[in-house]
């Protein structure tokens, strides 16, 4: 058996890890001061016109929040500089950061008790603990605006969502025109008419949710309508098919359809979601797609409990998203029927949040530090573990980069190693996995041989100075199953 190679970390120099702690976070971070300095500016303006009587308290401790982000930019800048445990006093509002201090007490990656810094720790451990950090000052606050209301990225995914409308509006015709085929002549049954073309809508549906993930806020700061333009449509998909270096779509579907129902709930599908606006939207066609057809009976999206890795999906997002659809303000129409494409798919989606068939729920787990080793029935991610068995689901599909990161432990694997000797547990432990991701990090695992050289001579033969990077560009992508029996 392989041994298991350590994690990536922060000072490993030449990794896109070590450029992402030390160059991308500052500006992410930098980012997010900026909005939310545009928010104070208009903010107790905005609280009175809504009669909202402590809005001098809400704007101060707003600043208070701005100041301590301000000081966290500057020890990651640093670098040397401590991570500081969660204060004790916080751990009742938010229980898993009584994790993350035992961790820091005792890292597991051989470092000494009490000694991680943002320039030494793994890489996806103070990841995820820069977001709970910012979180932190939002708790600290006491403030229900800045604790419930507030997410300090809304902004950037409401408008690079704006931006998105030539996908979404390209999208929501293709499925309009789709959804009378859907409900009628290609609804699943058992004698199994329509397999062929239901396999070929799945493969598309698929690739739409994959590429879906290739809209991430993280890597698109600068990117213009004409960036996100080309990457968004069928014409962008069809183009990107030989850039899928792993395509197990095959076995997942020939699992989906296999598997047994749940005798109370029928077919289930789970969705670990990854980012807001365009891939939410992306996954709810998936998701529409599969119910219309009555291949499955229930799609269940699981979501972000906190502003996370700037786009992720919250529950409330999801809400937003849906009125985004629906409002002509938003996404401008060409004409003033209600029967608009846009509209019809946000009915659609609310007609199956209406009778739960479709459901989205967060739990702390997902913003947790572990990684999916951990659900497994004696781990951490244990409570997880034993809803997807319980529910017989059929396909957990883990969306995008971070998820693939936290599949494969983000460790330093050798490009070749299997993808079931990567995800530890996750191979053998009943549950059926489906990666569907974009790569955005260093861990790849899956290859065929000479592929990654191949590649490497490739990226750096654009002039890029690491070959190892075209891994980290977001134009390559996997798509890998574990059916989850050894
Ligand atoms: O820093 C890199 C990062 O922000 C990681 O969190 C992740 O690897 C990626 O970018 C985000 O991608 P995704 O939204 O696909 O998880
Ligand atoms: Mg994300």
């Amino acid at each position: 058996s392989t041994s298991i190679p350590p994690v990536f970390h922060n000072n490993d120099k030449g990794t896109f890890g070590y450029y992402t702690a030390t160059e991308r976070w500052p500006i992410i971070i930098s980012n997010c001061i900026n909005d939310l300095d545009n928010h104070l500016n208009q903010l107790s303006a905005n609280l009175l016109k809504e009669g909202v009587a402590d809005y001098e308290l809400i704007e101060s401790s707003g600043k208070v929040i701005k100041n301590k982000i301000l000081a966290l930019r500057k020890d990651i800048v640093k670098g040397d500089v401590l991570l500081e445990k969660f204060p004790e006093k916080l751990i009742a509002k938010r229980p898993i950061y009584k994790d993350f201090n035992l961790y820091l007490e005792n890292p597991d990656d051989g470092q000494p008790p009490n000694s991680l810094t943002w320039a030494n720790s793994g890489w996806l451990f103070s990841e995820v603990y820069l977001y709970n950090r910012i979180h932190q000052y939002f708790l600290e606050s006491g403030s229900a605006y800045w604790i419930k209301q507030f997410d300090i990225f809304n902004a950037v995914k409401q408008s690079t969502f704006k931006s998105s409308i030539y996908g979404v509006l390209e999208l929501a015709i293709k499925y309009k025109n789709l959804h009378p085929k859907f409900i009628n002549e290609l609804t699943y049954n058992a004698e199994g008419t329509n397999l062929d073309t239901l396999q070929i809508l799945f493969n598309e549906f698929v690739e739409i949710s994959l590429w879906g993930n290739a809209t991430d806020l993280s890597l698109l700061t600068n990117a213009t309508l004409e960036d996100i333009k080309s990457i968004q449509g069928a014409e962008a998909r069809k183009k990107s098919e030989s850039k899928i270096l792993i395509n197990d779509t095959k076995r997942a579907w020939e699992h989906l359809l296999s598997s047994n129902k749940n005798e109370k709930s029928g077919k289930r599908v789970d969705i670990i979601c990854d980012n807001s606006g365009f891939e939410l939207y992306a996954d709810l066609l998936l998701a529409l797609f599969l119910l219309d057809t009555r291949i499955v009976d229930k799609v269940v999206f699981h979501s972000k409990d906190i502003p996370y890795m700037v786009s992720d999906v919250m529950n409330k997002d999801l809400t937003i998203l849906l009125n985004d659809l629906m409002d002509p303000s938003f996404f401008p129409r060409n004409d003033n029927t209600n029967d608009d494409p846009f509209t019809f798919l946000a009915d659609h989606v609310i007609e199956y949040l209406n009778s739960e068939k479709i459901i989205i729920k967060d739990d702390p787990f997902w913003t947790n530090y572990f990684d999916y080793w951990s659900i497994d029935s004696n781990s951490e991610g244990s409570a997880i573990y034993n809803e997807f068995i319980e529910s017989k689901t059929s396909l957990i599909i883990f969306k995008g980069d971070l998820n693939y990161r936290k599949l494969t432990g983000d460790r330093r694997w050798d490009r070749t190693t299997p993808f079931k000797a990567a995800i530890g547990p996750l191979s053998h432990n009943g549950l059926p996995i489906l990666s569907l991701r974009t790569c955005k990090a260093d861990v790849v695992v899956g290859l065929s041989d000479g592929v990654d050289e191949k590649l490497c001579n490739e990226w750096e033969a654009l002039g890029h100075e690491y070959g190892s990077w075209w891994c980290s560009s977001g134009k390559w992508a996997v798509i890998c199953f574990s059916e989850g029996t050894s």
